[in-house]
């Protein structure tokens, strides 16, 4: 049984009085200390998902429409107020993209982690683990930074106080969304890194969102890549990488300056990823897609397994 397993999710919003759906079908596997990258343009529905795994999203204006989350085999989309505490916090942990946003400004860092502690495991909220959480994540110190404020650190230390929270719990399964977006760029690669060792010392599986696939290579062991609201292309990191299948990967990692060829002119993807509500009959990355064809406006690819296991949402795959 994987760890999580997301079968056929549909999650709409309430906009303007109706109904708009923003993920459309999504299947998802995670297995136990595996991680998985999700990749995509803004606005394709990365977060949604993300946050849907802890049924995290108000409702409404959020509906879960259809489909399965299951988190070691129990439904999240079917729990009582007493499940969904075990999963969030417990299995299940988040960190998001502003640190600065999630701490709470008027209590001391150390003061923080202890009540994560007191909720999830009582018998642990001492100093000493709160010491040993700030050391595992690499903060210098931590005696004196105990009793700082967050904002007395910087980002970068900021955002290493909450994954310290979000390992407190010591989670199966880690949910980073956009985790150094906020972050300048060498802080970006050193918590990539702390990522990287925490998830190899802990054997904690990872979900990690991004849209910078440059990012994927050193830390997934697999990719999926959603568009408008869907699940385009699954595949392990490197086989991804090195050759994408689905025209919208490769247009993707085309535009990674360090990913594309050299001799291939970098490009933006021309035009933009089309509102929910307003996704194009047939396949959905067609108005934009370099080898689009007449067919391709008309009938919604399914998503395919191929003979080499990676699964495909599209009908003429690059070879
Ligand atoms: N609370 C909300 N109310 C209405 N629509 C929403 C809400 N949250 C998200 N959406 C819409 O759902 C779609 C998917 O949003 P989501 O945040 O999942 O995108 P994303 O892939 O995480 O993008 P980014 O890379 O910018 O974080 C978007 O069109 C967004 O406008
Ligand atoms: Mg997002």
């Amino acid at each position: 049984m994987p760890l999580l397993a997301i079968h056929d999710l549909e999650v709409d919003f309430r906009l303007n009085d109706r109904w708009v759906r923003v993920v459309d079908g999504v299947s998802l596997e995670i297995a136990t200390g595996e991680t998985l990258c999700l990749v995509g343009e803004s606005g394709c529905g990365k977060s949604v998902t993300a946050l849907s795994i802890g049924r995290l999203l108000p409702e409404p204006p959020a509906r879960y429409s259809a489909g399965r989350i299951e988190v070691e085999g129990r439904d999240v989309l079917k729990m009582d107020g007493k499940g969904l505490r075990s999963v969030r916090g417990g299995v299940v942990s988040y960190i998001f993209q502003e640190p600065g946003a999630a701490l709470n400004p008027v209590h001391r860092v150390g003061a923080q982690i202890r009540e994560v502690l007191k909720i999830h495991r009582p018998e642990k909220a001492t100093d000493a683990e709160i010491l040993r959480l700030l050391t595992e994540v690499g903060i210098p110190d931590p005696a004196e930074r105990i009793r700082c404020y967050p904002h007395e650190l910087s980002g970068g230390m900021q955002q290493r106080v909450m994954i310290a929270m979000a390992i407190a719990t010591e989670p199966k399964l880690l949910i980073a969304d956009e985790p150094t977006t906020a972050l300048d760029v060498t802080i970006q690669a050193q918590i990539l890194d702390l990522l990287l060792d925490l998830k190899h010392r802990l054997g904690m599986a990872m979900l990690l969102i991004t849209h910078n696939l440059g990012l994927v290579g050193g830390l997934a062991d697999r990719v999926a890549v959603m568009y408008a609201g869907q699940i385009v292309e699954t595949a392990p990191a490197h086989a991804l990488l090195r050759h994408p299948r689905h025209p919208y990967t490769r247009a993707l990692i085309q535009s990674v300056p360090e990913l594309g060829h050299p001799r291939e002119r970098l490009l933006a993807i021309p035009g933009t990823v089309p509102t929910p509500g307003d996704w194009p009959e047939g396949c959905r990355f067609a108005p934009r897609c370099p080898k689009v064809r007449e067919s391709c406006h008309r009938a919604a690819p399914l998503l395919d397994r191929l003979p080499d296991g990676r699964q495909v949402r599209c009908p003429f795959p690059n070879p």
